[in-house]
C-alpha cells in the first residue's frame, strides 16, 4: 500500500492512539525496578491496556508474537520476548508499547535503567536519545527521508556508536507497519520527501560495537552480534504544515 497521507479526523484518533501509547510507559516506570520479571512487566501492560484503556496490545499475536510489548535487556536490539528473566540492577531495558484504539496505533518505546547503570551503559542511552530527537527534529515538509537517516547515522558514528541496518522505523496508521520504511542511516536530499499528514516512527537502535546483529532461536529476539549494549528510543511523529507533533509525547514530558 502506498504511504497514506492522514485526514483531520485521523489524525485526531491518531492523537488518541498515540497518548495511550505514552501513557502505558508513564504508568509502568515506576515497576521497573530489580527483582521484577519481564513477563510481570508484560502482564501489568496489558492489564492496563486492556482494562483500564480499553485498548488493544498490537504485538499480541502480532505475526505470532506471543506477548503484549516487547522487553530487550541489555546486548537485546529490539523484539525482546517478555519471559522469566528478573530485572537486575544495572541492566538496560527498552519497553515497546503499541497500542490500538479507535482502529489506529500509537508506537512508542523508552530505554530504563534498573538501579544505577554503568557509565558506558548511560552514555549510550543518552546518544540513543539524542539519535532520536535529531532524527525528530528535522521532519519538516520538503525534507527527504534521507536527511533523516544521514542525521541519526552521523549523530551516532561521531559517537563511536554504531546504528542497526535491519529494522528500521516505519509507517503507522490503520496498520502497524505502513510504508515508508524510515532508515536510520542513509544519505541526505535521498529517499521519500516528506509531506503533511504523514504519520511515521522514529527508533533508532544504536549499538555501542558493531552494527551487525543476529536472530535468537525464539525468531523474535534481535541481539548484537558482538554481545555489546544496544539501546532504542521511539517516537510516532506527525507531518504538520509547520514542522512536526510528537503523537506519543505526553503534555510535560521531555521528547
Ligand atoms: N513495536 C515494534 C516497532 O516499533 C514492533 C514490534 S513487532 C512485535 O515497530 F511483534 F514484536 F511486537
Ligand atoms: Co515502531
Ligand atoms: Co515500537
Amino acid at each position: 500500500m502506498a504511504i497514506t497521507i492522514k485526514t483531520e479526523d485521523e489524525i485526531k484518533k491518531m492523537r488518541v492512539a498515540g497518548q495511550l501509547a505514552a501513557d502505558v510507559l508513564r504508568m509502568i516506570r515506576p515497576h521497573v525496578k530489580p527483582g521484577i520479571s519481564t513477563d510481570e512487566l508484560d502482564q501489568i501492560c496489558h492489564d492496563y491496556i486492556i482494562n483500564k484503556q480499553k485498548a488493544i496490545p498490537a504485538p499480541l499475536n502480532y505475526r505470532g508474537f506471543p506477548k503484549s510489548i516487547c522487553t530487550s535487556v541489555n546486548h537485546q536490539v529490539c523484539h525482546g520476548i517478555p519471559g522469566e528473566r528478573i530485572l537486575k540492577k544495572g541492566d538496560i531495558v527498552n519497553l515497546d508499547i503499541t497500542v490500538i484504539k479507535d482502529g489506529y496505533h500509537g508506537d512508542t518505546s523508552k530505554m530504563f535503567c534498573v538501579g544505577k547503570p554503568s557509565i558506558q551503559a548511560q552514555r549510550l542511552v543518552d546518544i540513543a536519545h539524542q539519535c532520536m530527537v535529531i532524527g525528530i527534529e528535522q521532519v519538516r515538509p520538503g525534507v527527504r527521508l534521507g536527511d533523516i537517516g544521514f542525521a541519526i547515522q552521523t549523530h551516532a558514528e561521531s559517537n563511536r556508536c554504531s546504528i542497526v541496518r535491519e529494522y528500521c522505523g516505519h509507517g503507522i496508521g490503520r496498520q502497524f507497519h505502513e510504508e515508508p520504511q524510515v532508515l536510520h542511516y542513509g544519505q541526505p536530499g535521498t529517499g521519500v520527501e516528506l509531506k503533511a499528514g504523514m504519520t511515521f516512527t522514529i527508533e533508532p537502535m544504536v549499538n555501542a560495537g558493531k552494527k551487525e546483529v543476529k536472530l535468537m532461536p525464539d525468531n523474535w529476539t534481535v541481539v548484537t552480534r558482538d554481545h555489546s549494549l544496544s539501546a532504542q528510543w521511539e517516537h510516532t511523529i506527525l507531518v504538520t504544515p509547520e514542522g512536526h507533533e510528537v503523537l506519543t509525547r505526553l503534555p510535560d514530558d521531555e521528547i
